[in-house]
């Protein structure tokens, strides 16, 4: 009797044992708990999502004002299937591009160049530049240049930056327009403002405009 009970006891503490240790082995598998993120994270679409997403374009010289010529030798690549840039350099499928900034637009170069681009009439200048850039057939209808055009504002003001480079006498950079967001980020930090950013806030937002509108007005040709 003695020896029986022994033994299912043994049995009991045997079947005790296992179950313990499986549960401890099951537990280091399986993590359990709440993951760090719920859900499936899908991609790009928090970069849609996030407001003002496709923020307003600041005028070029905002982007001149950092422009790295190395990188716009880079984007000037895209270029050089149709244009050669050096001094004296031929024309291919467009024309020479030296010193073209304060070159009258669509002349000379013994290039012949569309009714579209010679009767723009003016001066190329940094502005001009970029808007022709960004999307040459909306800026002269009926060009010969079938490029889509570059809409990184960034791209187009390191690519200028390089073209004003290769001439005889580069122009110095265009004053960069008095820092917007910053002004607007000082008045909002001033103190006396009050606690309530609501109706506040709204005062405020005109601020940042004033320079857009200032570096307008120089663009008259
Ligand atoms: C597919 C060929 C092609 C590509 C690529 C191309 N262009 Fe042109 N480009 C032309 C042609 C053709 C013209 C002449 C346009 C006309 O007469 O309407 C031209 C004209 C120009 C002019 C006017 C020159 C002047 O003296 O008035 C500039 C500036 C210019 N291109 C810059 C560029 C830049 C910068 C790039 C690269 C970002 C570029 N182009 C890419 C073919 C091209």
């Amino acid at each position: 009797m003695d020896d029986r009970f022994n033994t299912i006891a043994g049995w009991v503490l045997f079947a005790g044992i296992v179950a313990l240790g499986s549960s401890i082995v099951a537990s280091e598998m399986y993590h359990s708990g709440r993951p760090d993120q719920m859900g499936y994270p899908i991609e790009g679409v928090e970069e849609e999502g996030r407001p003002g997403g496709a923020a307003a374009e600041q005028p070029i010289a905002f982007y001149l004002a950092s422009a790295d010529l190395a990188k716009g030798e880079d984007v000037f690549k895209k270029c050089v299937a149709c244009h050669t840039i050096d001094k004296g350099g031929p024309n291919l499928l467009g024309p020479n591009l030296w010193a073209t900034l304060g070159h009258p637009i669509g002349q000379g170069r013994g290039f012949a160049f569309s009714p579209a681009l010679a009767s723009k009439g003016g001066n190329w200048n940094w502005e001009n530049l970029s808007d022709w850039l960004k999307n040459p057939k909306a800026f002269a209808p009926g060009t010969k240049m079938t490029f889509a055009g570059l809409g990184n504002p960034q791209d187009r003001a390191n690519v200028i930056a390089f073209m004003n480079s290769k001439s005889d006498s580069p122009l110095p950079l265009p004053a960069a327009p008095a820092a917007a967001p910053e002004a607007g980020d000082a008045a909002a930090d001033q103190p006396g403002t009050g606690t309530d950013d609501g109706p506040q806030k709204s005062e405020k937002e005109p601020v940042p405009k004033a320079p857009e509108e200032a570096a307008a007005a120089p663009k008259a040709h």
